[in-house]
């Protein structure tokens, strides 16, 4: 492939005109309004500029990338024998279906069309064309940098001109996921749970406890944001917009329902930065402001005592991490002996989702998700009921992690909840024939900025464990289906 024509000088298609023209192609970029066109033309220059300040490009490269683009503010000035056509306007389907019937007069058969939308119907929007290979290529913002685009398939476009496609993209320095034509593709609906899953951990709409999860999945999951503060950043309005649009495409399925707290934030204008910070953390003024205790592992040798399964005999006075995958009778039988044996007692119990709170509480032992942690990830986290520091400190020597406390036991483990609800639906989706397991890893990764992929975490997790948790957490709700089935 070798010219190209970008149509809609917005955000999305100025950026992915600079990454065609920085990859060394030939590129049109046409849009109706010449006001929006020549912004573009200042937002790239103005984008070189700052990556010349960084040194990534010398001014010779940015002069050659300048010119392999033209500006058309007309469809006619841009070569009918173009190879690929990527179409990047309003969001609107009649509006995406008319502007596709009079580019099919213009361009000739070979023209590849494709749609950047976020989350229209690719079948729908080349519904009035006939025989041209069409696709959905859906980048993310900002496109020059971020690296995904799923490729998104529809019955007129050949495997040969996928590949072609796939091929293009890995040669050009974008990472392709090649996706059914399905609501949300990959990204849009496997990520709709760290926002789903957040909110329904929260017992108030209380800022703290908002920070708390963000903190955690942050500092343990290793998420850059939290739910949370990524819901303010982009939009409370948009963010529910997003949910609402998977919501009512998967019929109303309960594992995507907006929950009240984003409706009430939207009905009284709490929409996130652009009001202020009036969104959902009520007046967070900095990044800073909330943290948790971390207690950082030393080099002292410390006293624990591990039980993977029983198979010695029970300690007494002594410092015992009970790393078995008991179920929650069993683990309660092998806590009532270490209590009687006088025992300090860490125990994991990340698979039995909140049914072993009160367990905890009432024998005023500890509890941490230590299985749900990749190798990768530095920290711990742990509710501390004892606020014992000297057992969680040789808690964090053993682990050789960060132990991230949390005294608030009300909200449960955060992490296991929102991993294993963002693992479930990746998993719901890959049995649906929706991608592949590595391109929706790669989806996520590389479009998201995901810490790791669905099924990296569920392999390293184990399938079986997962399932324990949803099948806990689906238990704790009589009404089917609910959140936590298919
Ligand atoms: N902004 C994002 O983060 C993002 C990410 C992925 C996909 N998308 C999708 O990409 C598309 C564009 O989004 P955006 O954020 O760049 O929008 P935008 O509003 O910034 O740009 C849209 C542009 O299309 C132009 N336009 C409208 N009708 C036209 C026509 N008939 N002919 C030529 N130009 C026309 C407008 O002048 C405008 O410049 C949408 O479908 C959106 O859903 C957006």
């Amino acid at each position: 492939m070798k010219k190209f024509c970008v149509l809609g000088a917005g955000t999305m298609g100025a950026g992915i005109t600079q990454w065609l023209a920085t990859s060394g192609k030939e590129v049109f970029l046409s849009d109706n309004n010449p006001d929006v066109l020549k912004n573009a033309e200042t937002s790239i220059r103005k984008s070189y500029e700052r990556l010349v300040s960084k040194n990534k490009f010398t001014d010779e490269q940015v002069r050659e990338f300048l010119e392999n683009i033209q500006f058309a503010s007309s469809i006619e000035n841009v070569p009918s024998d173009t190879d690929l056509l990527i179409e990047a306007i309003v969001e609107n389907l009649e509006i995406k279906q008319q502007v596709f019937t009079k580019l099919d007069e213009h361009f000739g058969p070979q023209t590849i069309f494709a749609s950047n939308t976020s989350g229209l119907s690719i079948e729908k929007i080349f519904s009035k064309l006939n025989s041209r290979p069409c696709c959905g290529l859906h980048f993310f913002n900002p496109a020059p940098i971020m690296k995904l685009v799923e490729i998104v398939k529809s019955p007129s476009i050949s495997s040969e001109d996928l590949n072609q496609l796939k091929e293009f993209f890995i040669s050009n320095k974008k990472i392709p996921a090649i996706v059914e034509d399905r609501p949300g593709f990959i990204c849009n609906r496997v990520a709709r749970n760290f926002y789903g899953e957040s909110f329904r951990i929260l017992n108030t709409d209380s800022p703290k406890q908002m920070q708390e999860i963000d903190f955690i999945l942050k500092e343990v999951a290793g998420f850059r944001m939290g739910p949370f503060e990524l819901i303010d950043l982009i939009g409370v309005d948009i963010n529910l917009n997003a949910t609402k649009g998977v919501f009512e495409a998967f019929g109303s399925h309960p594992r995507f329902a907006p929950h009240k707290f984003q409706e009430q934030a939207v009905n009284e204008e709490r929409l996130g930065r652009k009001t202020n910070n009036l969104g959902l953390i009520l007046g967070r003024s900095s990044e800073s402001d909330f943290k948790l205790e971390v207690i950082n592992p030393n080099q002292e040798v410390s006293p624990i005592v591990v039980y993977d399964e029983l198979s010695h005999d029970f300690p007494e006075n002594s410092i015992v991490f009970d790393k078995t995958l008991f179920n929650l009778e069993e683990k309660i039988e092998l806590l009532k002996i270490l209590k009687e044996k006088n025992n300090h007692v860490i125990v994991e119990g990340s698979h039995l989702s909140n049914d072993i709170l009160p367990i905890i509480n009432e024998m005023n032992f500890d509890l941490c998700n230590s299985i749900f942690l990749l190798e990768k990830n530095n920290s711990v986290e742990l509710i501390s009921t004892t606020g014992d520091e000297k057992i969680i400190q040789h808690f964090s020597n053993h682990m050789k992690k960060n132990v991230v406390i949390r005294s608030d036991n009300k909200l449960g483990l955060i992490t296991p909840r929102v991993l294993m609800q963002i693992i479930f639906e990746a998993t719901v989706a890959f049995e649906e024939g929706l991608a592949s397991k590595k391109d929706i890893d790669s989806a996520m990764i590389y479009g998201l900025n995901y810490p790791a992929g669905p099924f990296e975490w569920q392999n390293s997790i184990s399938a079986e464990l997962v399932e324990a948790l949803r099948l806990n957490m689906c238990h704790t709700i009589s009404r089917k289906p609910n959140r936590y089935t298919r």
